[in-house]
């Protein structure tokens, strides 16, 4: 089976800007592993589409993990913005100092060297180890378990039962080219064995799969039905002066910790809302939009109120309008500013 997904790879696996295709690799180019590790954290929380130009971006601006290192971290907290997960952005930075300064600015070569850095977890050690320096590991992402669980017909849910989709793709994993067969089966999965309409006829593994055997493909993975998630209510306060808007960082633990934001209420399940949060006593004018956006375990509704003039304290930065893309917003609270413009 292994050789069959390598030979489909070397025909159709897709160029990315971080991934050396085989032939290059046989025409001598080298895997940067810091555009590699970049590109694994970027993708644990959004799609190759999304996280391109982000990645374009950041290595541009650092090419070189030393580079990153050597930035601030609030530049690159900025340059996160819209990712999501901003922890991960904090993470990236961490691990870019300690790759500096304790390993001479080389990733470590080993999947159990790797998992002890800040922000890389089983996923992305076993992915970066492969990729870069082929160990032999096991890489399963959601992709992966989706095609796992066709192969074998697994019927016991995810997430619960992750453990048994990492073992039976552990069985698959060969010991050559694990870098390449890691990358060919999450393509596979995203191009291929994809959840609704996949495209069976091209697959290579077509023969060895269970599902496809009585048609009930899209019925895997199986999954445990994911509760509804809760609402949480705010409120956040938007005041402007001239061409700026008054903006405070974010405590460094909790929910976007250390990204910008306006001065708010706590979000809560509860709706009453309390002015108390405002940064000045003002006659706020409620915007007639409410923001919804929705996080991993809760969904928000944010009421956005606007005024005009100064800030009662000075706990916070004046942040141009003109260049409000080079403050750490996270998305949530763009929504809220463009919803204040209207
Ligand atoms: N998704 C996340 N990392 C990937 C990789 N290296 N190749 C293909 N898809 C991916």
């Amino acid at each position: 089976m292994q050789i069959e997904l390598l030979a489909w790879y070397d025909h159709y696996g897709r160029s990315l800007p971080w991934r050396i295709r085989p032939e290059d690799k046989l025409a001598g180019k080298k895997v940067d592993p810091y555009a590699v590790w970049l590109s694994e954290i970027m993708l644990q929380q959004t799609t190759i589409a999304h996280a391109t130009p982000y990645w374009e971006k950041f290595i541009f601006e650092f090419p070189t993990v030393i580079d990153l290192a050597d930035s601030n971290r609030d530049k690159i907290m900025a340059m996160w913005s819209g990712l999501g997960y901003y922890a991960r952005a904090r993470n990236l930075h961490k691990c870019a100092q300690l790759i500096r300064d304790q390993y001479g600015g080389f990733f470590p070569k080993h999947e159990f060297e790797l998992l002890k850095l800040p922000g890389i977890g089983p996923y992305a050690a076993a992915a970066i180890a492969a990729i870069c320096f082929d160990e032999p590991t096991n890489i399963v992402d959601s992709n992966v378990e989706r095609v796992i669980s066709r192969i074998f017909k697994i019927e016991d849910p995810l997430p619960k039962y992750r453990n048994i989709y990492r073992i039976k793709a552990g069985v698959l994993a060969p010991t050559d080219r694990p870098g390449d067969y890691g990358q060919a089966l999450m393509d596979l999965g995203s191009t291929i064995c994809t959840p609704k309409a996949p495209k069976c006829s091209d697959c290579p593994w077509l023969d060895e799969c269970a599902a496809q055997t009585d048609g009930s493909q899209i019925q895997y993975p199986k999954k445990i039905k994911k509760k509804k998630l809760p609402i949480r209510y705010g409120a956040v306060f938007i005041l402007s002066n001239n061409d700026s808007v008054f903006l405070r960082q974010r405590p460094d633990s909790g929910l976007l910790g250390g990204m910008m934001g306006f001065p708010g209420t706590t979000w809560s399940e509860n709706k009453s809302l309390s002015i108390q949060s405002a940064p000045a006593a003002k006659n706020w004018e409620k915007c007639p939009e409410l923001v919804f956006h929705t996080f991993s375990h809760f969904k928000l509704e944010l009421e956005v109120y606007r005024a005009y003039g100064k800030a009662d304290d000075n706990q916070g930065i004046w942040a141009d309008l003109n260049t409000i893309e080079t403050y750490a917003l996270p998305t949530v609270m763009l929504k809220a500013l463009k919803i204040s413009m209207k």
